[in-house]
């Protein structure tokens, strides 16, 4: 399949065409979301909270994010790869910024970067851009600025929050941003930016009127049910397929019943060759 470009995800939208976003933090992920033909793998801050285990975005590094985009590009998937500029980066301005975009695209093979928020922020969609760097922008919910929030809740609910991410949204593709993901606002007020915006909008508890769609790999795989935001949609259960497999593994093994003989070298009639696991290239 040919590479997804910024390009193209202009022209679906002209086309009314919806965009598929997944996020994507490793290499045997990457190559799964590449054979189910998704437009764009997302190298989330998220993984802060479904790799490394953490309460918020906020413990991510630039290495962190370096380490899972390059694990991503490796599978050199069709659909384009955007990387989070995590806490830390953009909040110190336009020239920090500007590095970590540079090194995610030099190190990790990044094709773009997402940067959230408005105001202050704009200068730094703009420097990197300038740079030929494209840019993603983020707004509603921006899980960095969780503390500011007062914790994670919807954003634009009221009439004044409401008309602020509206500018906001302007003023982010005015900055030169290249899409604009719209996280956790009432759908109408997704529907006016959307209406508004020349640049595709990637809703997730956005509701439906979004030129695309992101969820987060885990979510959407149905990895835990800990917690399952109200968005989300569990097209697998693929935590309990896993329980259940290691399950089974555990048991056999307990029990000797695995490895039987056939699978172990020196029966008799078998081959010395040590064959690679599946997926290993
Ligand atoms: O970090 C992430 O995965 C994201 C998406 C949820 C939009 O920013």
């Amino acid at each position: 399949m040919a590479k997804v470009t910024r390009a193209d995800l202009l022209a679906m939208k002209t086309q009314g065409k919806r965009i598929v976003v997944v996020t994507a933090y490793d290499w045997s992920a990457a190559r799964l979301l590449d054979q189910a033909g998704v437009d764009v793998l997302l190298v989330g801050d998220s993984l802060g909270n479904v790799i490394q285990g953490h309460g918020s975005t906020l413990p991510v590094t630039v290495e962190h994010m370096i380490y899972h985009t390059a694990c991503v590009t490796r599978a050199r998937p069709a659909g384009l790869v955007v990387a989070d500029l995590p806490f830390g980066t953009f909040q110190r301005g336009a020239a920090a910024a500007l590095d970590a975009s540079i090194r995610l695209v030099q190190e990790g093979g990044a094709e773009a970067v997402k940067i959230e928020g408005a105001g202050e922020r704009l200068a730094c969609i703009e420097t990197v851009v300038r740079a030929d760097i494209p840019v993603w922008g983020h707004l509603g919910l921006t899980p960095q600025s969780v503390h500011a929030f007062s914790g994670y809740r919807v954003q634009g609910k009221d009439e004044q929050s409401a008309a602020r991410l509206l500018v906001q949204a302007r003023e982010v593709e005015e900055a030169g941003a290249s899409a604009l993901v719209l996280e956790c606002i009432p759908w109408e007020l997704a529907r006016q930016i959307t209406a508004q915006a020349a640049i595709p909008t990637i809703g997730i508890g956005a509701g439906p009127h979004c030129d695309g769609q992101v969820l987060v790999f885990q979510d959407l795989l149905g990895f835990s049910d800990d917690f399952v935001p109200k968005f989300v949609k569990q097209y697998a259960r693929l935590g309990d397929a896993i329980t259940e497999a290691v399950q089974r593994y555990a048991e056999e093994v307990r029990q000797g019943t695995f490895p039987t003989l056939e699978q172990s070298y020196g029966a008799p009639g078998g081959r010395g060759k040590v064959k690679k696991s599946a997926g290993r290239p």
